[in-house]
């Protein structure tokens, strides 16, 4: 199949778009590189030996996917680009909203105008707000979630919803993720978001090798096993693999999966692994919970294992083995 991947040099995006080519689909990447290096594109061609379009653009201009659309028979999207910054969603909502929301109502305007009607969207466990149970399973109540940033990624969910209400032929797959960390084998492809990390792992790898000086653990104090907030973390190829099950599985309908582990691990849960699978010291403090964070989410993704034949695979060793192989790797370059 020939896909179109939005945001496809990003963590996630890049990955995936690894995954789409070893699976030999055809791929065109549009990113407009506003969290991500062009040099990606090479890394991807060097991993997979495979060649990539890329095109440097925005998602939300009509123009530039048109004529995408125009030259190229997409048979179907995978749509990752948008911003994802929790902390700065709170500060700045219309960014989001329009960032997010904007550029996916253009982006399917002219999926319809060119009669493409096959995406997979990236959601997030957040659009579960806080749980009142768990594990979370696909039809528990949805609620408001606690950022601007979870807001669009609901919101998104209701849009294709009544995209497909109102033309049965769309093929809509929501796949909500949990904490996806680590990297690709190599080392060549992984996260590395500019300026200070807001999510652990990124921090916990800066800490590691000496350019931060030290973790702050948000909050000890919350019910659980040692005080820490607990999370699903999923290797982001696990993740890459789940995209190319739900696209290969796309049938009409909007089908909604949690890709996550089922496993959840406490803050010193993963420093603690962190340093012993790398053996290196990992400096942490204990402060103040962060607003907005819960105290425990993990995933039943026995829906995406059942219908998609899809179950993640690599551990939490694996999480922080390739997480720090890929910052090792390039620290000089990065
Ligand atoms: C994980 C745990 C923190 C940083 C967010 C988004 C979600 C998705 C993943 C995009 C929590 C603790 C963190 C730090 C800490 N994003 N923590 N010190 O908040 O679960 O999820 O990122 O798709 O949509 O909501 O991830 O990595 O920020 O936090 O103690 O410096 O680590 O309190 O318990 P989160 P996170």
């Amino acid at each position: 199949m020939k896909i179109l991947v939005t945001g496809g040099t990003g963590y996630i995006g890049s990955h995936t778009v690894v995954e789409l080519l070893n699976n030999n689909h055809e791929v065109i990447i549009i990113d407009n590189l506003i969290n991500s290096k062009i040099d990606v594109v090479d890394k991807i061609k060097k991993i997979t030996n495979k060649d990539v379009k890329f095109i440097q653009g925005d998602v939300g201009d009509y123009n530039t996917l048109s004529k995408i659309f125009s030259e190229n028979k997409i048979d179907a999207v995978i749509h990752f680009a948008g911003l994802k910054a929790v902390g700065e969603s709170v500060k700045e909502p219309l960014k989001y909203y329009e960032g997010n929301i904007g550029i996916t109502l253009n982006l399917l305007h002219v999926m319809q105008e060119y009669n493409c009607k096959n995406i997979i969207f990236s959601s997030s466990a957040t659009v579960y707000g806080v749980p009142d149970k768990l594990p979370i399973k696909e039809d528990f109540p949805l609620s408001r979630p606690s950022n601007p940033y979870g807001t669009t990624k609901l919101m998104i969910e209701y849009i294709l919803e009544d995209i497909y209400k109102a033309d049965k032929d769309w093929k809509i797959t929501l796949l909500r993720y949990f904490n996806p960390i680590g990297s690709e084998k190599t080392g060549l492809l992984g996260e590395n978001p500019k300026g200070i990390p807001n999510n652990l792992m990124p921090y916990i790898v800066r800490v590691a090798t000496g350019e931060l000086k030290c973790l702050n653990v948000f909050g000890n104090d919350y019910p659980t096993h040692d005080g820490t907030g607990v999370r699903d973390y999923i290797h982001v190829l696990d993740l890459a693999k789940g995209h190319v099950k739900a696209l290969e599985k796309n049938i009409s309908g909007v089908h909604v999966y949690n890709l996550g582990t089922g496993k959840g691990y406490s803050v010193l849960d993963l420093v603690h692994t962190f340093e012993k699978v790398n053996n290196v010291k990992v400096s942490y403090k204990i402060v103040a919970r962060r607003a907005g964070d819960i105290a425990e989410c993990y995933a039943d993704s026995s829906k995406a294992e059942k219908e998609l034949n899809w179950k993640a695979e690599l551990n939490i060793e694996d999480m922080c083995r390739d997480s720090y192989n890929f910052i090792i790797k390039n620290s000089t370059k990065l």
